[in-house]
């Protein structure tokens, strides 16, 4: 089942992998994906992503735990009669044949005819703009023009299910953001399952109905883009998504909605409750840059704050990012929008910064 109930159409259950029987490299994988859903798996180099989906494609089995596709487990599936379009970390393209013929090479083998293969082609080489290569072979095209040819030839065929592993790596970031709005509208718009995986965070956050955060061979946490920056479960997460400041300390008072945190040099702040249970445990505490604030008035009466140094102000453009030396570090960052009353802040200045206790969570340390 998925979150909202519904069958879901990829379902891995309990499934573990090793390749030597003896390390797993994937520990215990439940993840069920719904019909139509753009899920991306993101995560450190070997935490597993491959291998999750070389097993869904069929080309590796699972060692543990059964992995099923429209509730038919993927083994009893012929590898034809799977749907699956898939590009991955090297893009294989056959060589002797042009762009063309690679892109025609699926359709034909669903024994669709010429005429209707022809459209389909010039759609799926216009989408990665391509349109002008197709009478070239693989040889003749740079790395990133093969990766777009092996992305349209994945989706040419409309698939019911796309696996994609790092298929815009080798783009330019222009071309890579084009084409991330171009996947994710074609797929939502044939509806096909998407299960992508990427290292690059903002294109899991701006693509993706869900992210899963993959580390050690485990999901770390399954959300949305926003509750997944907004609320991480856990110390890994909130570190590995978008900018984070993190403060070491002790719970020194719990309530149920809201905790005290001493942090190593004394001082004390609020936070919200959310890996720690009791006063005396340490925690690793968590805040955004952009949810400090350094106007106390703005903050609600008898609220913590920390006195901070100014160290560095960097003007972005759209933001300003300013690094303080906060409770005894001196890497912590605020970010404020460049608005016409927004103050500069100088190197040396003296200030004092606060949160909502709701921004701050208190997490495993
Ligand atoms: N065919 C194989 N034989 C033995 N070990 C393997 C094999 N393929 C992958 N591994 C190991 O399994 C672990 C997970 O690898 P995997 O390729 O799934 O990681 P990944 O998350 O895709 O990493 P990356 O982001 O670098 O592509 C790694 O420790 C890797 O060395
Ligand atoms: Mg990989």
């Amino acid at each position: 089942m998925t979150s909202d109930g519904s069958q879901a159409f990829v379902s891995f259950d309990r499934v573990q992998k090793s390749y030597d029987g003896e390390i797993l490299v994937v520990k215990d994988l439940n993840l069920h994906i719904g019909r139509g859903e753009f899920l991306t798996m993101l995560g450190p180099s070997g935490s597993g992503k491959t291998t999750c989906l070389m097993m869904l494609a069929g080309f590796e089995t699972a060692t543990h735990g059964e992995i099923t596709l429209d509730g038919k487990p993927i083994n009893n599936i012929p590898p034809h009669k799977r749907g699956i379009g898939m590009v991955f970390q090297n893009y294989a393209l056959f060589p002797h044949m042009t762009v063309g013929e690679n892109l025609s090479f699926p359709l034909e083998v669903r024994g669709m005819a010429k005429s209707e293969r022809e459209g389909k082609i010039k759609r799926a080489l216009d989408m990665v703009q391509m349109g002008d290569f197709i009478n070239r072979r693989p040889a003749q095209l740079s790395g990133g023009q093969q990766q777009r040819i092996a992305l349209s030839r994945a989706l040419v065929f409309e698939p019911e299910l796309v696996l994609m592993d790092e298929p815009l790596g080798a783009l330019d970031k222009q071309l890579r953001e084009t084409l991330q709005f171009e996947i994710t509208n074609l797929a939502h718009e044939l509806g096909i399952t998407t299960v992508y995986v990427t290292h690059d965070q903002t294109e899991a956050l701006t693509m993706s109905d869900r992210v899963a955060v993959f580390d050690d061979g485990r999901i770390q946490q399954l959300a949305a883009p926003d509750t997944l920056y907004e609320q991480p479960q856990n110390s890994f997460v909130a570190q590995f998504i978008g900018e984070n400041n993190t403060l070491q300390g002790t719970v020194s008072k719990m309530a149920d909605d809201m905790c005290e945190v001493t942090l190593t040099d004394g001082s004390i702040i609020d936070a919200l409750p959310v890996n720690v249970s009791q006063v005396g445990e340490k925690t690793q505490v968590s805040i955004r840059p952009e949810r400090v604030e350094m106007d106390s008035s703005r903050l609600t009466p008898g609220a913590h704050t920390l006195k901070a140094e100014v160290l560095e102000f960097v003007y972005m453009g759209d933001i300003y990012r300013t690094r303080l030396r906060v409770a005894g570090i001196d890497d912590f960052i605020i970010k404020t929008r460049n608005a016409p009353d927004q103050r500069r802040l100088k190197p040396g200045e003296r200030i004092e910064i606060g949160w909502r206790p709701q921004d701050c969570r208190a997490l495993d340390a």
